[in-house]
């Protein structure tokens, strides 16, 4: 199996000693599972994200189940949600038991249109889950006020804007509740699987913390269906130790962006810029062009490796065939970002060099 390269991702030998000096510690108490590793983490991934409490949990689509079962949403309710998402979005939808009702993307931003969540409101609409895609926030303060006035929950799936910045909010803390991922890849990886639901509502972080250990308020008493999905003591050490270079890892993406936008600026295809007051991250640098199979080769036959993300919109995928989504098929801004995206290569040790000679290729593909 081809592995995803990590090996940006890797930290300073004085870090990684401190994380198997950690390690051990940890293994000479026992101290596997819940340790008091993880409740360090949560509360300081929940200082970082300007809320009051993070619940760990196994994986991104774990934390945002957690937060829809937490909220009570479920059987009978709709959940709107945008269709140029990561599977990942959906799925925790439908496991809630839920039924997800996509909407296109604006083409401008590439994020979810508020004016598309509004028409897609019916009475059984209970929440939006908002997609901060690519490291930028969603529109949050139209999807705010779309929730105000219709009653509705707005939840962030923030699995790709850890640190993102939306008028001087972070991702995770506008919504009632957000998801993050530790997936390897992201912007705060853990060294495996592993998620947090980000929130201010203390019952319902309580009640998170319940659902991720069996449903469980003591040992052997249950008060909830929950299931086992608590965030691992070993990923809680990476994740508290890599939290601190955090900032610094999102500053070098944003000064990556910015050598991609200035050497990018006559090429032939589509930036996407940073709007005023919506400080991305970078997690992915995403430019489109109707031409972009062809930039891609080029790239590879140049050794550069590039990605699309996503190849196949939410509802074009087979295990979604008919029943979900068979009303309303037609995302046409989301199906054309499939065919013309391309992630272009992004982490936060990548050069001025590398950045070049990848603009280099790019800008003399007619
Ligand atoms: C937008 C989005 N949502 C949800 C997820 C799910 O996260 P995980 O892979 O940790 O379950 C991911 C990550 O892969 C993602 O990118």
């Amino acid at each position: 199996m081809k592995r995803i390269n990590f090996a940006h991702l890797n930290l300073s030998p004085e870090s990684e000693n401190r994380i198997w000096a950690k390690a051990k510690a940890l293994v000479d108490r026992n101290g596997f599972i819940l340790d008091n590793e993880v409740n360090a983490f949560e509360e300081k991934f929940a200082s970082y994200c300007n809320a009051e409490f993070s619940v760990g949990v196994a994986s991104g689509c774990d934390a945002l189940l957690w937060a829809m079962e937490g909220l009570g949403i479920g059987k009978g309710d709709e959940v709107i949600t945008v269709a140029n998402t990561y599977i990942g979005t959906v799925l925790p939808i439908i496991r809630a038991g839920a039924t997800p009702v996509l909407v296109d993307c604006d083409p401008s931003t590439q994020q979810i249109d508020p004016d598309q969540v509004s028409s897609a409101i019916t009475p059984r609409t209970t929440a939006i889950v908002a997609v901060h895609l690519f490291g930028r926030l969603a529109p949050m303060n139209a999807l705010l006020d779309i929730a105000q006035k219709n009653g509705l929950l707005l939840l962030e799936d923030a699995a790709q804007a850890h640190g993102a910045l939306y008028q001087g909010k972070r991702a995770g803390s506008i919504g009632k509740a957000a998801g993050f991922s530790f997936f390897p890849a992201k912007n705060l990886g853990a060294w495996g699987d592993g998620g947090a639901i980000v929130t201010s509502d203390a019952a319902l972080a309580k009640k998170i913390q319940q659902l991720r250990n069996y449903g469980q308020v003591k040992k052997y008493v249950h008060t909830h269906i929950g299931w086992n999905s608590r965030l691992d003591s070993f990923q809680a050490i990476v994740l508290n130790e890599k939290l601190d270079f955090l900032d610094g890892w999102n500053n070098n993406r944003r000064q990556i962006a910015n050598w991609y936008y200035e050497a990018l600026k006559d090429a032939n295809l589509n930036l996407y810029f940073e709007t005023k007051g919506n400080e991305a991250v970078h997690h992915l640098f995403v430019v489109t062009s109707p031409n972009r199979d062809k930039l891609q080769e080029k790239l590879t036959e140049n050794g550069v490796e590039s990605g699309i993300h996503y190849p196949v919109p939410i509802h074009k995928h087979e295990c979604f065939a008919d029943e979900l989504f068979a009303k309303n098929k037609k995302f046409p801004f989301s199906e054309k970002q499939s065919n013309e995206l391309l992630s272009l290569p992004m982490h936060p040790n990548l050069t001025e060099s590398s950045v070049e000679k990848v603009s280099h290729i790019l800008r003399y593909v007619e």
